[in-house]
């Protein structure tokens, strides 16, 4: 009789830490689909220091997944009114997408303007289209002036002048 009741709680206690044991997992489990995904995680703001800019020099940085372009421009370059201007310099940012079908353009310094090698299109150093066949400038995206930062995802003064003058879309 002993030794049944000694094998029973022994089966007794091995089911308890089996099930508390399953119970661990699940926990975990749902912790893991409760946590944002890794891609959710980054969809947030980006900030980039631009003290180090070189002027007519692009640098491509990455928000939201996708290529942004932030061109410091030279001295003698011609003024616009999608110019950011951060202290005595002035930008040009932008999602580093063509309007035509997505191409990422390359930035020609010589002439400052970005050319598209899918169909040709080319545009100014703001952006503007010079020849098509992109239909529409590239795409400001949100941003916010902080010091010599820039905070891409965030709406700030300059950007909602720009999105109320009808030119950051
Ligand atoms: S994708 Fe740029 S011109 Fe077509």
């Amino acid at each position: 009789m002993a030794v049944k009741k000694e094998r029973r709680s022994f089966l007794g206690m091995s089911l308890g830490l089996f099930t508390a044991a399953g119970g661990v997992a699940s926990l975990g489990a749902m912790k893991r689909s409760w946590d944002p995904l890794p891609s959710v995680k980054a969809a947030g703001f980006t900030t980039i220091d631009l003290s180090g800019a070189q002027e007519n020099v692009l640098n491509i940085e990455k928000w939201r997944g996708k290529p942004i372009f932030v061109l410091k421009h030279a001295k003698d370059a011609k003024k616009s009114d999608r110019d950011i201007v951060i202290g005595d310099d002035v930008y040009f940012i932008a999602i580093g997408l063509c309007t035509h079908l997505g191409c990422i353009p390359a930035y020609v310094s010589d002439v400052q303007e970005f050319h598209c090698a899918c169909h040709g299109g080319v545009f100014d150093a703001n952006g503007n289209v010079l020849k098509s066949p992109p239909p529409s400038p590239l795409v400001i995206p949100p941003f916010k002036i902080d010091g010599t930062k820039l905070v891409l995802g965030e709406e700030g003064e300059e950007y909602k002048k720009m999105k109320a003058a009808g030119l950051v879309a």
